[in-house]
């Protein structure tokens, strides 16, 4: 089986599991990395062992370079644009981490570009590769809870609560983010309603900063916050399910709580990510007779993002994988939910 080059950008936080998956997969070799922060370039080029003309201060030398087959972008989101334009330059296939963009009009762009010449691309909505979510589709779509009339979806983290005294760092910075909580937490549950139940049709929206100032870590002086952080949504999906959306970065104690509860004429089914290896279904057994089971996930649902990249790569993807028009309507949403909030109303789609 073919292996692939991958050239990395953004060695934070978030690329540590990055590397551990692509690590755990095999088939990959991390050839270039790419960051501003020297310190970190030259860090984690030790760590990987990545020769020193392979460490990019600029990322589009990396993507440009030919020795790297594919693209693992890992950065803040007012780079992620840029990002999957230089890819699409040079038609080289990419995994970016979401949100798609930072704003809706950098994805419209770009979707202009990728209409012109189509490249492989997946963005990092990893949800989709839960377990529970996954089984949880698949019931759906056999149609084992009956006619799904309803939903609600909630993510809520509790990093951000006024409590934790959390610093103002660069997901509070709307120049840098675009949004807060919708375009970190919210833009995987939209993703979800999506993955589960396909396009939205209309939505109405609040977003709210709950809190107002954060203080700066270099200097101690308070920040005000210009994005939100708690979002809360209802929305019709294509298929006329109603859905209830909420997500924070202040509800204390709730880790990170991704979940989903569908209703359908015969059943319920709850999934979570903490327990993402099994699901909740409630169901009529016999006439007037409910049975509720907490279900393990079967083996064919327990699907790697990075397993599926490959698929990708090779050119055997499915159709659950998340690409980049998953990453343009997940835009699209977002900016709805912002205008809806801004404007008070219902927005269709
Ligand atoms: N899918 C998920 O569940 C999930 C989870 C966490 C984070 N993320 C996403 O991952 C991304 C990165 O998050 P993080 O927590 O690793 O952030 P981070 O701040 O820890 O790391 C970002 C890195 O990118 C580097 N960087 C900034 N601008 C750059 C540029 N122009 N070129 C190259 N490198 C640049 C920074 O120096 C830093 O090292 C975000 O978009 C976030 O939304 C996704």
């Amino acid at each position: 089986m073919k292996s692939y080059r991958i050239g990395l950008i953004g060695l934070g936080g978030m690329s540590h599991s990055h590397i551990r998956w692509m690590a755990e997969e095999g088939r990959y070799e991390i050839v270039a990395v790419s960051d501003v922060n020297e310190a970190a370039l030259t860090e984690k080029g030790e760590q990987l062992g990545i020769a020193a003309g392979k460490r990019y201060g600029d990322f589009v030398q990396l993507i440009e370079d030919p020795d790297v087959d594919a693209v693992v972008s890992v950065t803040p989101n007012n780079v992620h644009a840029d990002i999957v334009r230089a890819c699409l330059k040079v038609g080289k296939p990419f995994l970016a981490e979401k949100p798609f963009t930072r704003v809706f009009e950098e994805a419209e762009e770009l979707l202009k570009l990728f209409e012109q010449q189509p490249i492989d691309g997946m963005v990092g909505f990893s949800y989709r590769y839960t377990p529970a979510f996954r089984y949880a589709r698949e019931l759906v779509r056999e149609g084992k809870l009956g006619t799904v009339r309803s939903f609600s979806l909630q993510y809520l983290q509790g990093w951000g609560a006024a409590a934790n005294h959390t610093p103002y760092i660069w997901r509070f910075n709307k120049a840098i983010t675009g949004t807060g909580t919708l375009g970190d937490l919210g833009s995987h549950m939209i993703d979800m309603a999506r993955f589960l139940f396909g396009e939205f049709k209309e939505l109405s929206a609040q977003m709210r900063t709950l809190v107002p100032e954060r203080p700066d870590p270099a200097t101690g002086q308070m920040v005000k916050i210009e994005v939100d952080d708690f979002v809360s949504f209802q929305a019709r999906m294509s298929g006329d399910e109603v859905g209830i959306f909420q997500s924070s970065r202040n509800a204390i104690g709730s880790g990170n709580q991704h979940e989903v509860s569908i209703y359908g004429d015969i059943g319920t089914l709850h999934a979570s990510t903490l327990n993402p290896d099994q699901i909740v279904w409630i169901r009529e057994e016999a006439p007037g007779q409910l049975a509720k089971a907490v279900i393990d996930v079967p083996e064919h649902c327990k699907v790697s993002q990075y397993g599926d990249f490959l698929s990708l790569l090779d050119g055997t993807a499915s159709e659950s994988l998340p690409g980049f028009m998953d990453g343009y309507r997940n835009q699209e949403v977002l900016d709805a939910v912002i205008r809806s909030s801004e404007e008070k109303r219902t927005i269709d789609l």
